[in-house]
């Protein structure tokens, strides 16, 4: 289950644990003083209770200059020895360092090749290969080009394939590309444990994947969302004046930093139940969702459609 800024939160990360899945959240879900560390305490205890079911869970650290909650948040998560780190936006190094004292698994985003060799030069576990159509900050290439490549040129290293990936047949694709596994996002907003409001669920399951827009004006990085009409309002590039801010280097790290509290707060202002900013982060995989369901029976969905696929394919030879 991928880590989604808003949208991921304790109970869908229990009922992954649960699952027997791998289910992550952004450390940035949890800004209030002591809240991370209590949330870390929870789920060590949820894991072992429910250790049968060989579920874990990870964090998402955003590893950018511009987050000012980086190192207090990764204090806390290698204080609750956290099992496996997703690093996000910048160079990974110091959590990487961290996270190897005591033996956890840190992958990386990538949407690149440089980036993965940037990740692997510094000793990363493996990638989370973000492509094209992804909820959230998304590549410019397919699954079905970024995975095998990343595969070849790291063979061994860890590939997780995310982006547009929303049933059990898209994940056997993944597999037979040499995928390690699968990093699902939008496909969770759509569960009864999200607490995001039900006009986000919706929407959800009435859009399209022709609905889905790339813009620069929520973080100043590609972000895959709903065309709205406030996003339509908003707009998709960033203009000249925002553009030679966050290039500059006097004023990149501030103007950058700015952009991104302005996105995260007209985000927040959307998730919220009962409100009409409809600022809404999704992936094309939005078309392949019809229903609001338990995440249990979600990856129960996956896993069925998965064995089903993969046994349709060695029929055919
Ligand atoms: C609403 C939303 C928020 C996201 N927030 C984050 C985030 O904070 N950090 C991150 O690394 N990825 C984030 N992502 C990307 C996901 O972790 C994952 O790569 C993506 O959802 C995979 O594509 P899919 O949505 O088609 O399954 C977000 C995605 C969505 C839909």
């Amino acid at each position: 289950m991928a880590p989604m800024f808003l949208v991921s939160n304790e109970p869908m990360t229990k009922a992954g644990i649960e699952s027997g899945v791998a289910a992550t959240f952004p450390t940035l879900n949890y800004r209030k003083e002591g809240e991370l560390k209590a949330v870390l305490e929870r789920l060590n205890m949820h894991r072992q209770q429910h250790a049968a079911a060989k579920g874990t869970y990870g964090v998402n650290i955003i590893v950018q200059k511009t987050n000012p909650l980086f190192q207090q948040h990764l204090d806390a998560c290698v204080e609750a020895k956290v099992p496996l780190y997703i690093t996000s936006l910048g160079n990974p190094k110091t959590v990487i360092d961290a996270a190897h004292s005591y033996g956890a698994t840190v992958l990386c985003d990538v949407t690149n090749m440089i980036h993965a060799q940037k990740a692997a030069d510094m000793g990363c576990d493996g990638f989370i290969a973000v492509s094209s159509g992804a909820g959230g900050h998304a590549g410019p290439y397919p699954m079905h080009v970024l995975v095998p490549m990343l595969q070849k040129a790291f063979p061994d290293k860890m590939v997780i394939a995310a982006g547009g990936i929303a049933t059990g047949q898209q994940m056997a694709s993944a597999m037979i590309l040499g995928a390690a596994g699968v990093s699902i996002g939008t496909r969770f907003i759509a569960s009864t444990e999200a607490t995001v409001s039900e006009e986000y669920k919706k929407a959800i399951l009435a859009y399209g994947m022709e609905d889905i827009v790339l813009t620069e004006r929520i973080s100043g990085t590609p972000c895959n969302i709903i065309n709205t009409p406030v996003a339509k309002r908003i707009g998709y590039k960033q203009n000249w004046f925002e553009r030679f801010m966050s290039k500059s280097p006097r004023t990149r790290k501030y103007f950058k930093m700015l952009v991104q509290v302005r996105g995260m707060k007209s985000l927040e202002k959307a998730v919220k139940p009962g409100s009409y900013h409809q600022l809404w982060s999704a992936g094309q995989s939005v078309a392949f969702v019809d229903d609001i369901t338990p995440v249990k029976e979600i990856i129960e969905r996956l896993i069925k459609e998965y064995r089903t696929s993969l046994g349709a394919v060695s029929a055919q030879f």
